[in-house]
């Protein structure tokens, strides 16, 4: 918010020359999230920033991100004295983000060994890292069996290499099956992971998950520490979870009265959504965590014994703290519509091609007329549209944009795509700026090429 005006200053002493106070920039980000972009001292920082940094630019506000683990801390160490909470570190992998949310007391859930190094990067410890891939190469759990992760195993066949590898290093691995609940959270379809046609997980409705952990307690080189399901991402409704929070605790129940497992961990995975539209209303943590807590009480209670439960959200963390800031490159009108075209593209943010996912858009500066725009990336395919049909204040080329909700999946599904360097990443707290990670040069599109020389 701008601050306003002392009244006492004003009041005594009237002689001074006195400035309209600027906003730092977390208060200008979050004007521009509140539709006050066109505003001149909000667009004087925002431009101030992107005329230092250059555009494209992905900028992080350090509060609202801290903001975020904080409320699903809150809202879940309240009610669950057992809990573990990890970020996802696919949502975004920088390594200044990553150890914000390590400070916040949270694990690392990875994706791979990238992930795993990243992971190691931002100061985590091996054994602070559960490790979930869909399947995993020989390399990969060579090293997360060496750094005594949690590998997240996910079919029979994995299974038997999780077993010899240990077997090969003489160390028992610490396993944890992925469980496919076989619910449908009502989400996006290709992030709706806990379906039944989904590509995820040991099967509940056939007995896999069970028979998963009747093989893996007969094998001395397995640790079988926990259950993991993982239903889909950005969820907005709690149904989903209760519905597989029961199921789950209903395995866990089945294990322990027929197998004489005792689990130390139940993870009903992330998911957690956030609201991408002005006026939209999405579950909170609050409210899932007060709607999980009947359901996982009396699971426990049937159970005799209290597994840790652990949540492992990438988006709610991140997302929102996010802005990508774009430049109008041009403006076109043809017989059908206005395109506003600017130097961000599905190679810097991936979502609206690939889901269709809306992203809020603000003109900075902007007062002019309102129109309807499609503002169009400069990627060289007629499906790079970021945002279409939006009714924005009618802008110019050399204008700034600001599209909201960019901080989770969008660096990282960003390209190189049409020889375009990776845009820089900057992180914000009140005034100051830090970059956390240097724009992408034409010297990084050649770094692998064999024996080629820029002339
Ligand atoms: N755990 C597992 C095993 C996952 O696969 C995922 C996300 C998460 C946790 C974190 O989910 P989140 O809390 O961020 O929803 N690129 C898509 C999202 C893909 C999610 C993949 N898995 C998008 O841009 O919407």
């Amino acid at each position: 918010m701008i601050r306003p005006l002392s009244l006492a200053l004003l009041l005594f002493a009237p002689a001074l020359v006195v400035q309209a106070a600027e906003p730092n920039l977390h208060d200008a980000l979050q004007a521009a999230r509140a539709d006050r972009a066109g505003e001149p001292a909000v667009a004087k920082a925002l431009q101030g920033l992107a005329g230092t940094c250059g555009t494209p630019l992905y900028v992080y506000d350090k509060t609202y991100l801290q903001g975020q683990a904080r409320s699903v801390k809150a809202a879940f160490s309240a009610r669950f004295p057992r809990l573990r909470i990890l970020y996802a570190m696919k949502a975004n992998t920088n390594p200044a983000i990553i150890r914000l949310l390590k400070a916040e007391g949270l694990g690392a859930e990875v994706i791979s060994q990238g992930e795993i190094e990243a992971a190691l990067v931002a100061g985590y410890k091996g054994g602070e890292i559960m490790f979930t891939s869909s399947s995993k190469g020989p390399g990969e759990i060579r090293r997360a069996i060496g750094l005594g992760a949690v590998l997240n195993v996910d079919s029979l066949d994995e299974l038997g290499q999780v077993q010899a590898e240990a077997r090969r290093q003489h160390k028992q691995a610490r396993i944890s099956f992925r469980v496919n609940p076989g619910v449908d959270p009502h989400t996006i379809h290709q992030i709706n992971t806990g379906i039944t046609e989904a590509k995820f997980g040991l099967h509940l409705q056939d007995g896999m998950a069970f028979k998963a952990y009747e093989l893996a307690k007969a094998m001395p080189e397995i640790r079988i520490e926990g259950v993991h399901c993982h239903i889909g991402s950005q969820i907005t409704e709690t149904e989903g979870y209760l519905l597989t929070a029961k199921k789950m605790l209903g395995l866990v129940k089945d294990l322990h009265d027929k197998l004489g497992l005792t689990l130390g961990f139940v993870d009903l995975g992330g998911g957690l959504g956030i609201p991408y539209k002005d006026g939209q209303t999405v579950m909170s943590p609050e409210e899932l965590a007060k709607g999980l807590e009947p359901v996982w009480k009396e699971g426990v209670a049937a159970l005799g014994y209290e597994p840790t439960l652990w949540l492992e959200p990438g988006r709610f963390f991140v997302g929102g703290s996010g802005f990508l800031l774009t430049r109008v490159n041009s403006v076109k009108t043809t017989p059908v519509k206005t395109f506003v075209n600017v130097d961000a593209g599905f190679n810097t943010l991936l979502r609206p091609l690939l889901y269709q996912a809306y992203h809020r858009v603000r003109v900075v500066g902007g007062t002019g007329e309102p129109v309807v725009v499609d503002i169009a990336g400069n990627v060289c395919e007629t499906g790079d549209i970021l945002a279409e049909a939006r009714t924005l204040p009618r802008s110019k080329a050399g204008d700034l944009l600001v599209i909201l909700d960019a901080g989770a999946y969008g660096f990282s599904m960003a390209s190189e795509y049409n020889a375009r360097p990776l845009p820089a990443e900057v992180l914000v707290e009140g005034g100051k700026v830090q970059v956390i990670r240097r724009r992408g040069s034409y010297a990084d599109l050649d770094r692998n090429l064999a024996g080629a020389k820029r002339p």
